[in-house]
């Protein structure tokens, strides 16, 4: 796994082949959703990075939001790349078992990168070489942006925006510890913007990716996402850089990609009950005429992820917990919606699900409004 990635740069491999659009083989998405052996999932790896061409159209890691069952979705709807949730790298040594649980490693049928938050090097490097041996994800993903005050206490997350050094041995550690690719996922800085001239000291210490949110620490989620800082880091190291922060639709991803000249957007706060956004970027971005867009209706998309999670988590309640907010985020925008919202915040069985599933198709079909309406309109040609 992550072989050719080992001799081949990313740019390298970027210019290998054209897009072969892998994620849109629809015996991908066969409704038999069991989980896979790791060994399976990883025989998909190595085209998996041979096949990213920019601009790479990814979604972002959100905890308690980007699943493996959302995250699934968002491959189905065109998304490239996909990072885990975080997962402590100090917590790997307690098991693995608990962080594939914590992340649904197994469930997923798409390759994507593992993100690991902590300060130890050797955390790290643990933690990838139980990665690589026993979990089907493409790379690692290091954690420098997380502003939260709980994990910044602890010098995690975005604290490593002050200290990069650190995130440097990070990056060394994990790329002498296994073949995998090593991205970075960071701030614009601390309280001040710092990230270009962090960006080429992981560049130096073997990064293959960086994703950068142009925001620094202190603004938290405040103001707007800097474009000119994500310019200046994607100038300043020549691996590519994905650029991060209110991306939310074909406009905003193409200011970013005009201005910032980077190698790609990550979308976040923008997908969530939207996973349309990327049927939008890849059809507008990079002519996905290959999709198959008219499958995936509202209450497609709704269904399809319901029945994800409940293919691996069982009828209970608590494989609906999580999925309640994706829910009253789908009704976004319908009429009725908010009654909708509340009768999906009780949703506890499938039965239930069903029942709720019912009533917002009766609620499309009394207001008019088409099932597809999320579908982006047959857009322009690729750029
Ligand atoms: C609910 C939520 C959870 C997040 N969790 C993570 C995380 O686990 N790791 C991470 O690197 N960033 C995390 N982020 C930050 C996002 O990945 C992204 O950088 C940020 O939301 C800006 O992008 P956006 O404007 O497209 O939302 C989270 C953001 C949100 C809203």
């Amino acid at each position: 796994m992550g072989r050719r990635s080992q001799t081949l740069s990313w740019r390298q491999f970027q210019n290998k082949r054209t897009v072969v659009d892998l994620f849109t083989e629809r015996s991908v998405y066969s409704s038999e959703v069991a989980p896979r052996e790791c060994a399976d999932a990883q025989r998909l790896l190595p085209d998996w990075a041979q096949d990213l061409k920019p601009p790479i159209i990814s979604l972002a890691p959100m905890d308690g939001v980007a699943d493996w069952a959302f995250r699934e979705m968002c491959y189905a709807l065109g998304a490239e790349l996909t990072v885990s949730e975080f997962a402590p790298a100090a917590g790997i040594k307690a098991g693995v078992r608990k962080i594939i649980e914590a992340i649904g490693a197994r469930h997923g049928k798409k390759p994507f990168l593992i993100q690991l938050y902590g300060k130890h090097p050797a955390d790290f490097a643990h933690a990838a070489r139980v990665i690589h041996n026993s979990l089907p994800c493409a790379g690692i993903d290091v954690n420098m942006g997380c502003p939260s005050d709980k994990v910044v206490a602890h010098s995690h997350g975005s604290a490593l925006m002050r200290e990069p050094e650190v995130g440097a041995e990070i990056v060394a550690a994990l790329r002498a510890a296994t073949p995998l690719p090593v991205s970075v996922k960071m701030r614009a800085g601390w309280d001040s913007v710092n990230a270009p001239e962090v960006a080429q000291l992981l560049e130096r210490a073997g990064a293959t990716l960086l994703t950068i949110h142009g925001r620094t620490q202190r603004q938290r989620f405040t103001g707007t996402a800097s474009l000119e800082v994500i310019r200046l880091t994607r100038e300043a190291v020549s691996i590519p850089v994905i650029g991060n922060g209110d991306v939310k639709d074909v406009e905003s991803a193409r200011a970013m990609l005009d201005y910032t000249k980077a190698d790609g957007v990550m979308v976040g706060r923008g997908a969530e009950g939207n996973p349309w956004v990327f049927l939008a970027l890849r059809r507008t971005l990079k002519g996905g005429s290959l999709l198959d867009a008219g499958r995936w209706s509202l209450i497609e998309v709704v269904r399809e992820h319901a029945h994800l999670a409940i293919s691996a988590g069982g009828d209970r309640r608590e494989t609906f917990l999580p999925l309640r907010k994706h829910f009253v985020w789908y009704v976004r925008g319908i009429p009725g919606k908010d009654q909708l919202r509340v009768r999906a915040q009780q949703i506890s069985s499938l039965a239930q699900f069903r029942e709720w599933l019912d009533s917002v198709e009766t609620a499309l079909r009394n207001t008019g409004l088409p099932d597809s309406a999320r579908e982006p309109a047959a857009e322009e040609p690729a750029a």
